[in-house]
């Protein structure tokens, strides 16, 4: 397939749950170009699996975005494989959880590193792929957030770090897209997915989440930018 009709996807949080269900998917279709990054790949035989099965040109790479000058580290490490191709989707998948805890009781530790993980980790891999997501004619940047970071849902007290960080991660959203309106940044709230996160008592499967964001997300255009969705394109309330 010409270059020009691939699109090419950085996704992070490849390792397992929701990223590894669109890895998977997108590296079943040789129209898609797939950089999948996680923390430790050796740790993840699936993603090795999907890897020898793919149609996909598929590319894996070690990252830890908690770790600064790893993700500085990235765009020369994905220069070989990409050449002079862009990237037209940057999904950031990868968050972490403090569980149920409360505003007048959270870990300062577990505070700070849910904002480095979830919300600059994000912020900065964005900064430093932006020379190859300006090369695209997309130009899209999903940063995957949570029904809980929005007040207007009015989940009460439950999940306080998690929630205040994916909150930040929203604003975030908002000043990419209105700082560059030439990109389109929006956040999506996957639903309440069976994953290691979400748990198995959870609405929907990682396949079902993935299908229904497949099934608006590579149409998303200017319109979208600066919003909140849930799996299915429709805005939620901030
Ligand atoms: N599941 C739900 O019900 C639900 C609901 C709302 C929003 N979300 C959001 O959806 C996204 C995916 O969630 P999930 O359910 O798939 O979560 P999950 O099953 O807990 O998986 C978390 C993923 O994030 C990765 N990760 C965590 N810290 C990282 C770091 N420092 N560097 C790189 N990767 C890191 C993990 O990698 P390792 O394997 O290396 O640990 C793993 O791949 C997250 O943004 C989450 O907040 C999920």
């Amino acid at each position: 397939m010409p270059a020009s009709e691939q699109s090419v996807w950085f996704v992070t949080a490849a390792s397992r749950g929701i990223g590894f269900a669109l890895v998977k998917h997108l590296s079943a279709s040789s129209s898609n170009v797939v950089i999948a990054a996680c923390r430790n790949p050796e740790g993840s035989p699936k993603l090795q699996q999907v890897e020898k099965s793919a149609k996909a040109e598929l590319l894996i790479v070690t990252l830890d975005t908690s770790d600064e000058e790893a993700i500085k580290a990235v765009p020369e490490t994905i220069k070989n494989f990409l050449k002079d191709r862009p990237i037209d989707y940057l999904v950031n998948m990868a968050a972490i959880t403090e569980g149920d805890d409360k505003a007048f009781s959270f870990s300062p530790s577990g505070f700070m590193q849910s904002m480095q993980v979830n919300v600059l980790g994000p912020a900065l891999l964005a900064q430093a792929l932006l020379p190859y997501l300006e090369k695209s004619k997309k130009r899209v940047i999903v940063n995957v957030t949570s029904g809980l970071a929005s007040i207007g849902l009015n989940f009460g007290d439950k999940n306080a770090t998690y929630s205040i960080s994916k909150t930040a991660l929203n604003m975030l959203t908002y000043k990419q897209a209105t700082q560059r309106p030439d990109l389109i940044a929006f956040v999506v709230d996957p639903g309440w997915v069976k994953t290691d996160m979400g748990g198995p008592g959870a609405h929907i499967d990682a396949t079902e989440c993935i299908n229904n964001l497949l099934s608006w997300i590579p149409d998303a255009g200017p319109e979208r930018s600066g919003k909140f969705f849930n799996n299915q394109g429709e805005a939620i309330p901030w």
